[in-house]
């Protein structure tokens, strides 16, 4: 199994702050590798490392088998980088916007347009070309960055949340492109606050909070270790079904006026609860990633 990211121990701080405190990890070839965590979790600041934006305090960062801080220029040339924030150049049209990036990577012209027109194809924005950036949607200036970071063919895709603040006919189109892209080899770690997102692109992914990671494994395991098969939901619960619940020893999680019970079991549990206690609001459903991070996480607002 080849490593395109070996990330040992890796570890930076700002001041005396630890934003990303001693994290490994391996992204394999061909894999979606997803980086899931809260608002200030560390996220970002590890994918700057990757790239070589910010060094590393502490700990080693390998990329396509060798030491990264040694290999940075071939390293970069084969990543293509999609940042947090659309950073594109509101001077320029939307092509104008590719092969001005193309440069970056000495790609000769003709090659580029050619790039460049295809690209754009893939992404929904042909007939967009000359177009200013300023006359773009939210949706179509994500959909060029990530373009953009496709115009040296990497053989790594980084996406720092892909798919926020895009409406949800975008989101699944960016999804199709991803899986497309996916299909034909490219390796692509991303970042994600959308977990029915990272469910279904990610092969792996990784849960961090506060700069260490919690749990690490393919989205479907994490859902069955972490919270089962299902999960029962109950409004406005009773006195009397949370004692008779505690009776039993059954875990719950109390959620303003909801009450969540995981690993639910074969269904028993909700017909008694739904026959003998309330008649409304008692629904049995499928547990999801966004159960396993909340429970991970916690509830309580972050920044
Ligand atoms: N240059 C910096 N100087 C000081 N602190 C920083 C710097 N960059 C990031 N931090 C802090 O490091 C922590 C992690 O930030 P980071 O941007 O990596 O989080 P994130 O997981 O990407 O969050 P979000 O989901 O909001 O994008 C935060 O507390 C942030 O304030
Ligand atoms: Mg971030």
């Amino acid at each position: 199994m080849t490593r395109i990211i070996e990330a040992r121990n890796l570890r930076k701080v700002f001041g005396d702050f630890t934003a990303v405190d001693g994290i490994s990890f391996d992204v394999r070839q061909g894999e979606c590798f997803g980086l899931l965590g809260p608002n200030g979790a560390g996220k970002t600041t590890t994918i700057r490392m990757l790239y070589g934006y910010s060094p590393a305090t502490g700990g080693t960062l390998n990329a396509f088998g060798g030491p990264l801080a040694e290999n940075l220029r071939s390293v970069k040339m084969r990543m293509g980088i999609c940042q947090q924030e659309d950073n594109l150049d509101p001077d320029l049209s939307v092509e104008q916007n590719l092969l001005v990036f193309a440069r970056y990577f000495n790609l000769p012209v003709e090659a580029a347009q050619k790039e460049a027109h295809s690209l754009l194809r893939f992404f929904a924005l042909e007939g967009r070309s000359a177009t200013s950036i300023r006359e773009l949607s939210g949706g179509m200036k994500r959909r060029l960055v990530i373009a953009r970071s496709l115009i040296n063919r990497p053989d790594l895709l980084i996406l720092d949340e892909p798919t926020t603040g895009l409406d949800p006919q975008s989101r699944h189109q960016v999804w199709q492109r991803l899986e497309e892209l996916k299909a034909r080899g490219l390796t692509i770690l991303l970042t994600s606050h959308y977990m029915e997102e990272a469910a279904r692109l990610c092969d792996r992914l990784l849960i961090m909070d506060q700069g260490n990671i919690l749990v690490e494994g393919p989205p479907a395991q994490l859902v069955m270790n972490h919270v089962g098969r299902e999960v029962i939901e109950v409004n406005a619960p009773s006195e009397a079904m949370r004692t008779f619940l505690q009776d039993k020893g059954v875990l719950f999680e109390e959620v303003a006026q909801r009450l969540l019970i995981y690993n639910a079991g074969d269904g028993e549990l909700f017909i008694h609860l739904s026959r003998d206690f309330t008649r409304a609001g008692c629904t049995l459903r499928q547990a999801t990633l966004e159960d396993v991070f909340l429970r991970l996480t916690g509830r309580e607002l972050r920044e």
